[in-house]
Order: C-alpha cells, then structure tokens, then sequence
C-alpha cells in the first residue's frame, strides 16, 4: 500500500510518497510533482553503485536529466571540503536555479544535498529520496541540513525544506542489519515519545517489521513521517516543541562522541531512552514499571539498553555539558513521564543524572 502525508509549511510545504518500488517510478513521480527537468543526484559511492544505474533509468523513461556526483560512504565525509567538491562539480557542468538536487542515500546524504542546495546559487530546489531506515523516518523530513567540523557534528547548517520527499521502502532489503536496527532505534524513539499505540504496535508487530514485510514496514515509516511533520509544522526552528525529537539523544550524542563515533546513532540514541527513562524515574516523573517497558521493547529490537562499560563516564558528562543543543549553557533534557508522553526540562538533579550513567 503507498501512502502520501503533507508537511504544511505555507507556501513550503511538501508532500511525502511512502511505498514499494517507488524507486522505479521515481521519475515519473518527480514529473508530477516539480517542474523541474534536470538533477544533481548526491549519492555515497555505495548507494551509487546499487542505485544510481535505476534512478538514471527512471529518470531518463520520463525525458528527464540527470547527473551522479558520489563521495566516499560514511560520516567523515559530511564536511565543508565535501560540499566545496560537489559545488564545483555543478558549477562545472552548469547546473543553475532552474535544476534541482536530489539526495539518494542515507542521512549523511541528505544532510549533505541539502546544505548544498541551500548554498548553490543561493538556493535551488532539493529532493529527498531516503534509503535508510534513519533517513526515511527522520532526516529526510523536517528541514534539518549540515556537516560537520573539527569542533563539532553538526556546527553548520541550514534549516532547509526539500520540495519532495520520495520513499522507497523496498530498498531497505539491502541494508545492513545493524543499519536496520539503528533505524529501529529512532522508530522506537517516535513510540515511546509521542504515542504509546504505536508503541504496542511495535511490540506486536515485531517479527513483520523485521522481516521488511511491506504492509508493516509502510505503515511504521508512514506513521513516524506522519508524527514527525506534526511536530515540525508547529516549530519549524526547534524554538521549544521540536525538542521532544532529541528524547534520548543528548545522553545519546554523548555516548556516540564518548566512543568516538564507533556506537551507532541508533544505538546511542537506544541507551540514551534507557538513561533518561532511569533519570526520570530518579526525579520523580515517572514511575519504576515504565523503564521495563521501554528496555524491553529495545532489546527485542536487539538494541542495546546499558552504556558500554569501556566508556569513561567523566567524558560522557564532559560530552554532555558541550551539546551543541544547549542553550545559553542550559542543557534540556527531554524526559518520559508516561508511555507516549515526555516533558522538556532544564532542571535535573546531577546527583541523579551521575547516578544514571554509572547505574547504567
Ligand atoms: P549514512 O547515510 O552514512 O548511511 C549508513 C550506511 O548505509 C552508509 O554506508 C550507506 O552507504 C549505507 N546505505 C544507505 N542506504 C543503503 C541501502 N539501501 N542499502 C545498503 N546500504 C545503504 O548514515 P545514516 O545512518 O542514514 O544517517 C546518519 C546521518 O544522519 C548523521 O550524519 C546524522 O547527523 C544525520 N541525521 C540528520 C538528521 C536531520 O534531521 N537532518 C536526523 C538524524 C540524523
Ligand atoms: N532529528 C531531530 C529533528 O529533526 O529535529
């Protein structure tokens, strides 16, 4: 079954097509749905080599054009020399205001394509097509794009919406497991935060999500695309609501520095729910039967719940206390208070959240 949800930005907004196969269809969908005729495709060389060959084809079927420009896979290539390289390559082939970029690959593709977009010429249309589970339920949607530098992940970016979002969830079969269940991660985050139904449904749902059966996994993708615009839509800029995104992820970009980069986001962001579930329990705000629920949905996911114990626990704090999300040197923390629900915070008692790390 495919679905289509619209992200309502005014004159911003933009619809999202979530099926099977869509890649094959790609270019006739992007016919419907821009003007435009010719696209920069941004794509890892991984995802190049399984995709790129399709989407030309697509393209090419539907009398449009299109270009691949790849860089090597991976996160160490999300940076200001990798945007510069793709800038001149566009520059030397002439792309302008009237072509568009297409992002064909994982988050670090998207974020990426998309600051690129923002910077080219000032500004010129973006297309998502997401091909990981992270991308496809998460940051291909919402406007969020940037690399890093030396100093940080993320320092540099640009709130910037694409004009499509395009997901195939057929291409989620040749994704490495762990990649899989990083993604999963995040699906669970949407659960636990936001609605404790879809919660259930994960947990009932387990075997058919993990065995990519199309009915379920369309569904979960639709379903985290679908909350994820709601949040968007009413704060844009992460001026206060979107903040309920980032559950688990400021203990979770901690653990993730603190290994360097060795734990996978999805990973991280796992333990981090774990952690902060365990704090808010410590605070007050939630009750001891609710850090069961959430670390037994986790582990049948296969997604670990503890901090590894190789990880100096100084240096998460020290991580911690450097989030770039902190705000006027106040650090929020997003805490769960019941299944589906979280309330933002800057008040936490350190004496609880030490505790949490080395409890953990
Ligand atoms: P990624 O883009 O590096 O992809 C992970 C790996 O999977 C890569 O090796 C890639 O080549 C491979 N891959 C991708 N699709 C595949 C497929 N279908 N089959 C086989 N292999 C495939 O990483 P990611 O986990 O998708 O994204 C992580 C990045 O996303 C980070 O840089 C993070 O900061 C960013 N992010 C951004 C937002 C946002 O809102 N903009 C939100 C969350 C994360
Ligand atoms: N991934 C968190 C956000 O988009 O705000």
């Amino acid at each position: 079954m495919d679905y289509t949800l619209t992200v309502g930005l005014g004159t911003r907004s933009y619809p999202i097509h979530i099926g099977s196969g869509i890649l094959s269809r790609l270019g006739v969908c992007l016919q419907e749905c821009l003007q435009v005729k010719r696209y920069a495709i941004i794509s890892d060389e991984r995802v190049a080599g399984l995709y790129g060959a399709q989407v030309l084809r697509s393209l090419h079927a539907a009398g449009l054009a299109g270009e691949i420009f790849t860089f090597p896979a991976g996160e160490a290539s999300k940076n200001l020399t990798t945007i510069a390289a793709l800038a001149s390559s566009l520059a030397q082939k002439g792309f302008d205001r009237g072509d568009a970029v297409l992002a064909l690959g994982g988050g670090v593709s998207g974020d990426l394509a998309g600051f690129l977009a923002a910077m080219y010429m000032r500004g010129i249309s973006f297309v998502q097509v997401p091909t990981t589970l992270l991308a496809q339920v998460d940051s291909s949607v919402g406007g969020k794009t940037g690399v890093d530098i030396p100093e940080g992940k993320n320092l540099i970016g640009a709130f910037y919406q694409p004009r499509l979002v395009l997901i195939d969830i057929e291409v989620l079969k040749t994704l490495p497991r762990n990649e899989l269940l990083g993604g999963m991660g995040e699906v669970i985050k949407y659960g636990a935060s936001l609605d404790a139904d879809f919660f259930h449904y994960l947990a009932a749902q387990r075997e058919q999500i993990l065995a990519l059966d199309a009915s379920a996994m369309g569904y979960v993708v639709h379903h985290c695309c679908a909350l994820k615009a709601k949040v968007v839509e009413q704060d844009e800029r992460e001026g206060g609501l979107r903040r309920v995104l980032n559950f688990g992820h400021t203990i979770g970009h901690a653990l993730e520095a603190a290994s360097d980069y060795r734990l996978l986001h999805g990973f991280a962001v796992a333990i981090g729910m774990s952690a902060v579930t365990d704090l808010a329990v410590l605070c007050g705000y939630a009750r001891a039967e609710l850090k069961q629920e959430m670390t037994t949905l986790l582990s049948a996911y296969g997604l670990p719940t503890a901090v590894p114990p190789e990880l100096d626990r100084k240096q998460i704090t020290g991580f911690m206390q450097t989030d770039k999300k902190s705000v006027g040197g106040r650090l929020f923390f997003v805490l769960p208070t019941e299944l589906g629900k979280v309330l933002v915070t800057d008040q936490v008692d350190q004496a609880a959240l030490a505790q949490v790390l080395v409890s953990q």
